[in-house]
């Protein structure tokens, strides 16, 4: 099923709230500089996330564990300046919001105050439910993060699809409704089974974004350099690549290195 799409001039928490009440799906996309930024918002991506995956495509860790907060507001503020209508959530970083709900609030004004985004993401249920609602009661936007949350990795051990067993999945059933109760504006369900992300989707009225989620949920988030290709060692099932450019990109490069060596670069029109 198709549904009109409504053409806004900057996307707004509301917004995506309306199109889950009309039935359109809502596109997100990581980005983490100013000029992808900038193409990603002019392809009309509703919600650019300022990932801590960060951590992964853009310092070369193995986890997102190391990013720290000034690195966070560093990608966000660039991110900022080549946007003119997507919604700019970002994620609040290992270690800036677990400890304390006072502690939560402090990174999530650096992060609006510094950066000028207009929402933070957060990792986990229950466990930070009193740091979620006094953000929130500062008067930021909240996305919440369930199912596997990759700041938790040690503690999941794999990468592997979560929430199969009964007991998780009424976790993060519970969990999802929690984060609607106390104010969050969207929920991302990361890489758990098609049929209980569509079963938490139905049950709550806010938006859900899935990664690895199955199309039965609001909307659908990837990181752009999975998407297009620019990594090639990472190859889960959930992920559509459109376009190679890894293989694209060494072709050009070594064609430039070639052209240098031989001196065919610059040529008679490529000098002053
Ligand atoms: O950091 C990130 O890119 C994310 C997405 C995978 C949802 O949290």
């Amino acid at each position: 099923m198709s549904v009109a799409k409504k053409e806004y001039k900057r996307i707004t928490v509301k917004s995506l709230l309306e199109m889950k009440q009309r039935g359109e799906k809502i596109s997100m996309l990581t980005a983490y500089d100013f000029t992808m930024a900038k193409i990603v918002d002019g392809a009309g991506v509703d919600v650019i996330l300022v990932g801590d995956s960060a951590s992964n495509t853009m310092a070369g860790h193995e986890t997102t564990l190391p990013l720290t907060l000034d690195q966070m507001i560093y990608h966000a503020s660039s991110v900022i300046r080549g946007i003119n209508r997507s919604l700019v959530v970002v994620d609040l970083p290992f270690g800036s919001y677990q400890s304390d709900p006072k502690e939560a609030l402090r990174s999530a004004i650096r992060i609006m105050k510094e950066s000028g985004a207009h929402a933070v993401k957060v990792e986990g249920g229950k466990e930070i439910k009193e740091s979620i609602k006094r953000i929130l009661n500062a008067g930021i936007p909240v996305m919440g993060h369930l199912g596997l949350t990759p700041q938790s990795i040690y503690k999941f051990g794999t990468y592997t699809v979560r929430a199969k067993e009964e007991e998780e999945a009424e976790k993060l059933k519970a969990d999802a409704k929690m984060l609607e109760k106390a104010g969050c504006f969207a929920v991302v369900l990361e890489k758990i089974p098609a049929k209980l992300a569509k079963e938490v989707a139905e049950s709550i009225n806010i938006p859900v974004i899935g990664i690895g989620a199955g199309n039965g949920v609001d909307g659908q988030v990837l990181v752009i350099h999975d998407m297009l290709g620019m990594t090639h060692e990472f190859n889960p099932r959930f992920l559509r690549r459109y376009l190679n450019l890894y293989d694209e990109m060494t072709e050009a490069i070594s064609q430039y290195v070639d052209d240098v060596k031989s001196r065919d670069f610059p040529n008679d029109n490529e000098q002053y």
